[in-house]
């Protein structure tokens, strides 16, 4: 099976109706995409853009977050299950502004990627490093150690579900993108990492997206690299034009 995907983060972004425009307008101008196609949509979108997907082969949707509890007196939270419940495919988790605004460790989001693979769904992880990590030549035993504390406690059959998304926050919003030896560098230790956890088979099924500052113009050199499987889109996965042509680089 194809490791290839891409999926758009719209973080904050777009109203019900521009979020329905949007997703409609891709898949009329892509239509059955060769990758895996996923779009990150706002919480109160969920319900519209899953009932959406689940009409259009290789198309699916993700949520953006999940609390770690069941259910319970956590005002204002949304809970796996609810999730799971609306059809959602992938639960983005751990992205770096999560982590930044709102405190997220990787011991947290360990308790919410086993939520998500209890409730059939897929986590779309996130890692990477801030720039001074990279400039200190860190940047692999940090991604090292987020991936060991979020994910190697899991079995084997629950790994295999797993999308890792490498994001260097340095990259993220601000127009820089890795390089593409920078991304297939990252993604290939990665990968090598995986193998000696998990086993070569799993390791070479696993699906690894880069992030960051993805756009038409890169998408083709990064997704080349034999290691990076496509891309977790923010910027350029709200405009239809944009992101079907993203699309296109990876199909
Ligand atoms: P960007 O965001 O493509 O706008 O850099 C990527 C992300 O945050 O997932």
């Amino acid at each position: 099976m194809s490791r290839k995907m891409i999926a758009g983060n719209w973080k904050m972004n777009t109203l019900p109706s521009e979020g329905k425009e949007l997703a409609e307008g891709i898949i009329s101008k892509v239509n059955s995409p060769s990758c895996k196609v996923v779009f990150g949509v706002p919480y109160v979108q969920l319900p519209q853009i899953a009932t959406l997907t689940a009409q259009h082969e290789g198309f699916y949707v993700a949520a953006q977050n999940t609390h770690h509890e069941e259910k319970g007196a956590y005002t204002g939270e949304i809970a796996p299950a609810m999730l799971a419940a609306l059809g959602v495919n992938y639960v983005i988790l751990g992205h770096s502004e999560r982590r930044d605004y709102f405190g997220e460790d990787d011991v947290l989001i360990a308790t919410k990627v086993r939520k998500v693979l209890d409730h059939g769904m897929q986590p779309i992880y996130c890692c990477g490093e801030k720039l001074p990590v990279r400039e200190a030549g860190e940047h692999e035993q940090l991604v090292g150690q987020q991936i060991e504390t979020a994910l190697f406690s899991l079995s084997n059959d629950d790994f295999s579900k797993v999308v890792i998304a490498y994001e260097p926050v340095w990259a993220i919003g601000t127009g820089v993108t890795a390089t593409p030896e920078q991304a297939q560098s990252m993604h290939a230790f990665i990968r090598a990492k995986i193998a000696a956890q998990y086993g070569r088979e799993i390791a070479e099924a696993t699906t690894i997206l880069y992030g960051g500052s993805m756009k038409p113009a890169n998408a083709a050199d990064l997704i080349a690299q034999p290691d990076v499987d496509g891309g977790l889109v923010g910027g350029a996965s709200l405009k239809v034009d944009s992101f079907s042509e993203i699309i296109a680089k990876a199909n």
